[in-house]
C-alpha cells in the first residue's frame, strides 16, 4: 500500500537529527525528542514502544453492516528506536490476513490471548524498516464497536481504555501518539465520522476521507457511521445528530462556542481546529467521550433545558487535560479526569455563574462520599488512592469517582491554598509546556513542587497524603450551596410530615435541586410517599435522565412498582453504564433478582460490550 498523503507531523518524525538546532518547543528537533521520549512501562499493552514505535497511520477500511465487520489495511510509518528485530502491536479478536514490511510480505506471529489485553502481533523488522502494513478483519464481537441494526443502521466505536485494539491493530498505550489519515467506505446514505477533520455533508457514494494531523494516543481513535446531519452552532462548533434530533441538539448545545471561548481564556488556545459534538444512539455506554475534534455523547443529555451541558464542558476540557497532556498509563488516570472535572467546573462557573457551579461541586462531593465508602468496603480499598496500581486487572477497575472527584477536590485545594490567579497561571503553563506529551503522577508532583507549591504551602496541602493515601484527607475543601442546603432541609421536613408534597417548590427547582432531593431519600420514605409525589409532579415521566435515574433507583429500593414499566423502558433503551449498573445493583441488593434477570434478558442485546461486561458481573450472563 502506498502512502498517499504525508502530513507535517510525519515529516517532523522523519526529519533527521541534523535539522537546525533550537530550543523552541515547536521546532522539529524538539518535536522529535518528544515523539521518542522514553515511556513508562504500561502493564496493559503488549507493545514495546521504547524499542520500535508507530508514528503515523494510513487506514483504509470498509464497513460491512451485514457481517458486522470492518475489513481494513492499517499501514504504519514506524521508527525502530533501539534497533530491535521485532515490532509489537496489540490486537484483540482481529483476523490478520497479511503483514508487509516495506511492501514485502513477512511471517508474523499472533501470540496467545491474555485476559483484558488480547494478543500481541509480532512483526519482524530490520534496523531501517520504515513501514508496516497489516491487512485484517475485525470480529463481529469486537468490544469497541456497537452495531445498531435497523433501516438506518448505526455503528460507533468506544476505544478508551484498551479497546482500540479490537478494531485497529495498534500500540495501545496512552503514551504512544500517532497522526492518521483514513479512507472509509460505508453504505451509501450513511455518513462516516472520525476523531479527525470531518465531512459536513453526506457523500453520494459512501466514501469518506479523514485527516488527523496532530498526534493522538490510540484510545482517542474513533469512528461512527450513521444517518446523521450536521448543524453549525458557532464559527468553530457544531452538532451532528440523526434527523429527528438535530433541531433539539442544536438548541440544547447552542452555548458550545461560548464554552470554547471561556475555556481558551482560562488555559490557552484550543489547538484542534473545530470542536463538534456527535449525538449517538442511547446505547452509548458513557455520557461522553472526548474524541479529538468530535466529542461523542449520549442523547440522554438532551434534556430540553440545557441542564446537562456540563457534560459538554467536561469533554471540551479534555481537549487540554487528556488530549494535549495525556496520562502515562491508566494508573495515572486521575491526571486525565481530575484535571478535567476541575476545568469543567471552571468553564461552568465562567459561563453559567458560581452558584450553578457550586451546586455541581456539591453533587460531586455527594458522589465521592458514596464511592469512598463503597470502595473502602470492597476487595480493593487501595483504589481510593489517586495513584492507582492496576497491573493484572482491567483498567476499568480504576475508572471510578476517585479519579474524577477526589482528583477535583485535590486541585481545588491547591487553588484555594495558593490563590486562583497563581493556580490559573500555573495550569496554563503546565498545558503549554507539556503539549502532546505524556504525564505521570510523579512528574506532575515534581512540576508542582518546582513551580507552585513550596514546603511551607505543602504543609497546608499534604500532597503525599492526597495522592498516595487512601480515603479523603480532612483538609478537603468545603463546598456549600445554599440552594442545596435548603433542599436538604425541606426533604427532612417533608419526610417527617411537617411539609406536604404540595408545599415543595418542585416546579421551580433546577435539575440539581431535584436530583439532590430524590437521591437522598431516607428509609422513612415509602412507596406510598413516592406515589404521592409522582401523582403530583409526574416524576416517572420526567425528561431529565439524571433525575429519572435517581427516581428509578429509589423506586427499586422502595418497591414503588408503578414505576417499573418506566424502569424496563429505560433499561432496554439507555445503555449508559453510569445509570444502568446501579439500577441492576439496586435490584439485586433489594432481593429482586428475578426482575433484574427478566429485564436484562431483553436489554442485553442492545448494550455495548462495556456495559454488558459490567452488568454480567452484577446479574450474571442470563440464559
Ligand atoms: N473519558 C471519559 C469516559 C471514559 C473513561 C471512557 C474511562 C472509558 C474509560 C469521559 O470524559 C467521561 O468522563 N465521561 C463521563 C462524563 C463526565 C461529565 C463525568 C461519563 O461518561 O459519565
Ligand atoms: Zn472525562
Amino acid at each position: 500500500m502506498k502512502l498517499i498523503f504525508i502530513t507535517p507531523w510525519v515529516i517532523l518524525a522523519l526529519v533527521s537529527c541534523q535539522s537546525p538546532t533550537s530550543d523552541n518547543p515547536r521546532s522539529a528537533r524538539s518535536q522529535m525528542k518528544i515523539a521518542n521520549m522514553k515511556l513508562a512501562r504500561d502493564p496493559h499493552t503488549w507493545s514495546k514502544p521504547n524499542e520500535a514505535r508507530v508514528k503515523h497511520l494510513e487506514w483504509d477500511a470498509e464497513v460491512n453492516f451485514e457481517s458486522h465487520t470492518i475489513a481494513a489495511v492499517a499501514s504504519y510509518v514506524i521508527e525502530n528506536i533501539s534497533g530491535t528485530d521485532t515490532i509489537v502491536f496489540d490486537t484483540k479478536g482481529l483476523a490478520i490476513a497479511e503483514v508487509l514490511v516495506d511492501d514485502a510480505p513477512v511471517s508474523f506471529e499472533v501470540g496467545e490471548e491474555r485476559e483484558y489485553i488480547g494478543s500481541p502481533l509480532r512483526v519482524p523488522i530490520q534496523k531501517n524498516s520504515k513501514q508496516v502494513s497489516i491487512t485484517y478483519t475485525t470480529s463481529p464481537d469486537a468490544e469497541a464497536l456497537l452495531w445498531v441494526d435497523g433501516d438506518k443502521p448505526f455503528l460507533f466505536s468506544q476505544s478508551q481504555a484498551i479497546l482500540a485494539r479490537t478494531w485497529v491493530p495498534c500500540q495501545d498505550s496512552p503514551g504512544v501518539r500517532i497522526t492518521y489519515n483514513a479512507r472509509v467506505k460505508v453504505p451509501a446514505g450513511l455518513m462516516a465520522l472520525m476523531s479527525a477533520e470531518n465531512p459536513q455533508v453526506m457523500s453520494a457514494d459512501g466514501k469518506y476521507s479523514f485527516v488527523m494531523d496532530q498526534p493522538i494516543p490510540s484510545y482517542l481513535m474513533a469512528l461512527a457511521v450513521g444517518d446523521v446531519q450536521f448543524r453549525a452552532v458557532g464559527n468553530r462548533t457544531g452538532v451532528y445528530a440523526i434527523p429527528s434530533l438535530i433541531d433539539a441538539a442544536a438548541e440544547e448545545f447552542s452555548d458550545m462556542q461560548v464554552m470554547v471561548d471561556a475555556a481558551e481564556k482560562l488555559y490557552g488556545p484550543y489547538v484542534w481546529g473545530r470542536y463538534d459534538l456527535l449525538i449517538l444512539p442511547p446505547a452509548f455506554p458513557f455520557g461522553g467521550m472526548e474524541n479529538p475534534k468530535l466529542t461523542f455523547a449520549t442523547p440522554t443529555i438532551i434534556a430540553g433545558d440545557k441542564s446537562l451541558v456540563s457534560l459538554v464542558a467536561h469533554e471540551l476540557a479534555h481537549s487540554w487535560s487528556g488530549n494535549l497532556v495525556t496520562n502515562s498509563t491508566w494508573d495515572d488516570f486521575w491526571l486525565n479526569e481530575g484535571f478535567t472535572v476541575y476545568f469543567e467546573q471552571r468553564i461552568m462557573e465562567a459561563v453559567y455563574g458560581r452558584e450553578r457551579a457550586e451546586m455541581l461541586a456539591q453533587l460531586s462531593r455527594q458522589d465521592l462520599d458514596a464511592t469512598l465508602s463503597e470502595i473502602a468496603a470492597s476487595a480493593h480499598p487501595e483504589d481510593t488512592r489517586l495513584k492507582l496500581s492496576l497491573e493484572g486487572r482491567s483498567p476499568d477497575d480504576g475508572m471510578t469517582d476517585i479519579a474524577y472527584n477526589k482528583g477535583y477536590f485535590f486541585l481545588r485545594l491547591i487553588e484555594e491554598t495558593v490563590g486562583r490567579e497563581k493556580f490559573d497561571l500555573f495550569l496554563k503553563s503546565y498545558f503549554e509546556t507539556h503539549t502532546f506529551q505524556v504525564m505521570d503522577t510523579e512528574r506532575f508532583i515534581d512540576y508542582l513542587r518546582s513551580n507552585l507549591v513550596d514546603d511551607e504551602l505543602d504543609k497546608k496541602i499534604g500532597i503525599q497524603a492526597w495522592v498516595y493515601g487512601e480515603g479523603l484527607p480532612v483538609n478537603v475543601p468545603l463546598v456549600s450551596s445554599d440552594a442545596l442546603s435548603k433542599v436538604d432541609e425541606l426533604r427532612v421536613s417533608w419526610e417527617r410530615g411537617e411539609v406536604s408534597g404540595g408545599q415543595l417548590p418542585w416546579a421551580s427547582w433546577s435539575y440539581q435541586e431535584r436530583y439532590r432531593f430524590i437521591s437522598n431519600f431516607s428509609d422513612a420514605v415509602k412507596a406510598e410517599h413516592m406515589k404521592a409525589l409522582d401523582d403530583r409532579f409526574g416524576v416517572s415521566s420526567i425528561g431529565n435522565n439524571e433525575v429519572l435515574f435517581a427516581w428509578l433507583e429509589q423506586a427499586i429500593q422502595k418497591r414503588y412498582t408503578p414505576a417499573y414499566d418506566e424502569l424496563e423502558q429505560f433499561l432496554t433503551t439507555v445503555g449508559r453504564r453510569k445509570f444502568v449498573s446501579p439500577l441492576y445493583e439496586a435490584m439485586i441488593a433489594s432481593d429482586q433478582r428475578d426482575l433484574a434477570i427478566a429485564i436484562y434478558q431483553k436489554a442485553r442485546p442492545n448494550y455495548h460490550a462495556v456495559t454488558a461486561g459490567t452488568v454480567d458481573g452484577i446479574v450474571g450472563k442470563g440464559e
